[in-house]
Formats: C-alpha cells, structure tokens, sequence
C-alpha cells in the first residue's frame, strides 16, 4: 500500500490529476482501445459460432486477432496511466478488480486458443469444433463482463 501511497503521490500523478484536457483524453484511449478489442474479437467471436460463414476463418482470423491483440495493449497502457492517478482508492473497487479478472481470463482464454491445433485446423478450412466453439462463446461473455465491470467502477466506493 506504501508504494501505491508514494505513486499516487509523485509528481506524475498530481500533474495528471491536474491536467483537465490530457485526462478526459485518456479516458477517451482507454475506452477506444476497448472498442478496438470487443468489435475485433466480437466479430470474430460471432463467425466462430457460426455467423457470417461467407467469410473463410482463415482470412478474418489473423487480421482481427491482431487488432484485438493492439486494443489489448493499448488498454493495458492508458489503464496503468489511469490507474496512478488514484491507485490506493482502484485497487479497493470490487468493481475495478473484478474488471481485471474478467480482462485477464479473456486474454488467457485467447492466448490458450492461439495454441490449439483446433483453432489452426479451423483457420485451414475445417469448420471449428465444439470445443473451439465453446472458447469463443467463453471470450464473448468474459470480454462483455469485462466492460459491465469497467463501467461499474465508477459507481462503486
Ligand atoms: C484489457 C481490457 C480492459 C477492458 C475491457 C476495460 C474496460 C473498461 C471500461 C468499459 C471502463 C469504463 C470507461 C468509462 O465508462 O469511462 C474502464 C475504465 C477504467 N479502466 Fe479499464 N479496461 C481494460 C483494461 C484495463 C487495465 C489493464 C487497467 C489498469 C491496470 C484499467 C484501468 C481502468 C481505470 C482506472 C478506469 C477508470 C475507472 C473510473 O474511474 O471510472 N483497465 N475500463
């Protein structure tokens, strides 16, 4: 707690607690890259269950995959920078921790589906499989509760 303490203290994170244009804007990245994240993988998500199958898995997968790996990033990034303006009150929001877990499964759940021969199969040709199928609908639900939690925050003490 000290160190949170001593980070929501340093000069970095009264400045951006001051600073009413660079702020807003930041809020603005995070939520943009939020986007980039549910509208990729969303979409992608959706084919793998069987929507849109005029358009081969093999040529929406890697492309979408991508974006949402960069929305990750960058919502990584601009939540740090968010975070450190008050980290003591962030990491006792229920809210703001439930966010990161639901975050962080969806990240392992899309990083364990990257590996699977299932999916390499799937993005060949082959149709996906139950089990395929079951890690898209997981990342659709974890990615969504992942924005309800996040939007929470704000109403939480
Ligand atoms: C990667 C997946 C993430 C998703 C889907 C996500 C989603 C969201 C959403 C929907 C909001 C509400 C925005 C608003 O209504 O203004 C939010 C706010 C926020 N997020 Fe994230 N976020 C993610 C990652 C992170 C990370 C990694 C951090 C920090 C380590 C973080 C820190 C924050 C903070 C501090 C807020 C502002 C909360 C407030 O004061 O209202 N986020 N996030």
């Amino acid at each position: 707690m000290d160190l949170l303490q001593a980070l929501q203290d340093s000069s970095s994170a009264s400045a951006l607690r001051g600073a009413t244009t660079l702020y807003p804007f930041l809020n603005a990245a995070h939520i943009l890259s939020v986007g980039l994240i549910v509208g990729a993988i969303g979409t992608l998500d959706v084919r793998v269950l069987g929507l849109f199958k005029g358009f081969a898995l093999g040529q929406l997968g890697p492309p979408l995959s991508r974006v949402a790996a960069f929305g990750v990033l960058s919502a990584i990034l601009t939540g740090v920078v968010i975070v450190s303006v008050q980290p003591v009150a962030y990491v006792q929001n229920p809210a703001f921790l439930l966010k990161l877990a639901f975050a962080g499964l969806a990240v392992l759940n899309a990083v364990a589906l990257q590996s699977r021969l299932a999916w390499h199969d799937a993005l060949e040709g082959g149709e996906a499989d139950l089990s395929v199928k079951a890690q898209a609908a997981a990342s659709l639900s974890l990615w969504v509760m992942a924005v309800i939690a996040g939007r929470w925050i704000a109403f939480v003490e």
